[in-house]
């Protein structure tokens, strides 16, 4: 067969086969899924249901396990499809075995409804359709494994909001299918280590953020080699340690945020090679070890380190990082920064903050290799001089800028940032100028707007600029207001 006759075999096969589907849309393909009917309202009152496209979605509010189980025996005589079950804000202390049987739950909420205890089989009959299952904001104090172990397709876990103190070994046993475990605000303590032994296969996200965890629950996380994301922000945690992190190969994203972590020691996150995202702002972080981000040369573009009590940059850590993008040290305790504090990562930065430090000072070539930065904030410093020589290498590349709330001389080396304003007004229309930086004029020791420094006084070359003080009732009510924050923001 040669080309032509066999494109046109696929021509004639494509024809027949449109017509075919065309046909069976309308006269109705052969079985289709039966549209779901909803009961009369009456009877699965308090219950309401509504026909969604996949579904059923029955929701009971503020009821009591009578009622539910009553309402529930409505729907078994229809055998719908439930695409939702959402039991809210209800009085069902104890979930009993058999509750739901033969009925056909996909998603099951059963939130904030003082539940404790969920008996063995309450849940068992669901395994073949629940993917989803919620019971946050209630008063369990363990993982109710015996009623979940039946749950082989679930593919989302919530327990937040409860009072779970341990997660015991093989707690999610049975959930083989589990991606998404998440245990926020609890009361965990203690995770043994075997804990997550069933789920290490496909589980890709782990929130347990919110507990009294003290210390990283390095045995029972090590199994877990396809986790994407882990989330314990919000703990106790104290201090990291070198393989604390080990065999979790696969993470993007650690939060670690709000614990009390005082230092980043040496090779503690060397596992997470394929890491591109790290969040420790909120800790008690003085001392970041020169090997601390070691392992993460080659992926990490996001690095939180704000709220903590950093004293200067910590480049010799950072030199290595070369995909770096997003640098977050804002509110530390940074007063001199380096020459070369940028050196070897600064190329790839697009977002700097380095908001309420105690910054005085700009080396002259401190930007100098940044060559994509896109956001710079440095308000709330202690800065009376931004040169223009500083600001050349990076104004073409930046987008939003903020200078104020620092004790700034009114310069003419302070020219570049009405211009650069005027620049990033000419490159974007929807760059809107939200907040002003001020300035001391010393001898006349009055402040303006850097936006409208009297530049015919200053000699400054500035010929059709004008005055434009600001009235002092003004100043003083905008004193407070001046705690502002980006100049220039995109919307
Ligand atoms: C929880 O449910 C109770 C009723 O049982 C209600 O009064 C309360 O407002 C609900 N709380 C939240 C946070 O929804
Ligand atoms: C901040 O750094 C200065 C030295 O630069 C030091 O005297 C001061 O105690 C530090 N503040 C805190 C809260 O550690």
């Amino acid at each position: 067969m040669n080309i032509a006759s066999s494109s046109l075999l696929v021509y004639s096969v494509t024809i027949v086969l449109f017509t075919l589907v065309y046909a069976n849309q309308k006269l109705g393909a052969p079985n289709p899924q039966p549209q779901q009917i909803c009961p009369e309202q009456n009877d699965i009152a308090p219950c309401i249901c509504t026909v969604k496209k996949n579904g059923l979605d029955i929701l009971c509010e503020t009821t009591d396990l009578a009622h539910i189980t009553k309402s529930m025996g409505t729907l078994k005589g229809q055998s719908p499809i439930i695409f939702y079950l959402k039991l809210r804000h209800n009085n069902l202390p104890k979930l009993q075995g058999f509750v739901f049987l033969a009925l056909d739950i996909r998603h099951l909420t059963i939130h904030n409804s003082s539940l404790a205890a969920i008996e063995e089989n309450a849940l068992s009959s669901l395994g073949n359709g629940l993917t989803q299952l919620d019971v946050s904001q209630n008063q369990m104090k363990t993982v109710p494994s015996a009623a979940l172990k039946h749950l082989f397709r679930l593919l989302i876990l919530n327990l937040n909001h409860n009072k779970i103190g341990v997660i015991h070994n093989n707690a999610f046993e049975g959930l083989d299918t589990l991606e998404i475990l998440t245990l926020y605000e609890n009361k965990i303590v203690t995770i043994e280590p075997e804990a997550f032994r069933g789920v290490e296969k496909k589980l890709k996200r782990l929130n347990l953020g919110g507990n009294d965890l003290t210390v990283i629950p390095q045995k029972a996380l090590s199994i877990l080699d396809s986790l994407k994301k882990l989330e314990i922000q919000e703990n106790k945690i104290g201090s990291i340690h070198e393989g604390d992190f080990a065999g979790m190969e696969s993470l993007d994203s650690l939060i670690l945020a709000h614990n009390m972590i005082t230092s980043v020691p040496a090779n503690v996150f060397s596992h997470l090679s394929i890491l591109n995202s790290l969040e420790l702002e909120g800790n008690k972080i003085e001392i970041i070890d020169k090997d601390g981000f070691k392992g993460l040369e080659e992926n990490l573009q996001y690095l939180r380190l704000g709220d903590n009590n950093i004293q200067s940059i910590p480049s010799e850590a950072l030199r290595p990082l070369h995909r770096l993008r997003h640098l977050d040290l804002r509110n530390n305790n940074i007063s001199f920064i380096q020459e070369d504090a940028f050196t070897g990562y600064g190329d790839s930065l697009t977002f700097l903050n380095l908001q309420k430090n105690d910054i005085k000072f700009l080396p002259s070539m401190i930007f100098e290799n940044l060559n994509s930065l896109e956001t710079l904030n440095v308000q709330n410093n202690k800065l009376s001089h931004i040169p223009q020589d500083i600001m050349e290498p990076i104004t073409d590349t930046l987008r939003i800028i903020d200078i104020t709330d620092n004790p700034l001389i009114c310069s003419c080396e302070l020219t570049w940032f009405p211009r650069l304003l005027q620049d990033l007004k000419n490159r974007d229309d929807e760059m809107a100028q939200k907040n002003k930086p001020a300035c001391l004029m010393p001898i006349e020791n009055r402040q303006y707007y850097v936006q409208t420094m009297p530049l015919e006084k200053m000699n400054c070359g500035g010929k059709n600029a004008s005055p434009s003080p600001i009235p002092q009732n003004l100043l003083r009510m905008n004193a407070f207001a001046l705690s502002i924050f980006t100049v220039v923001s995109r919307f």
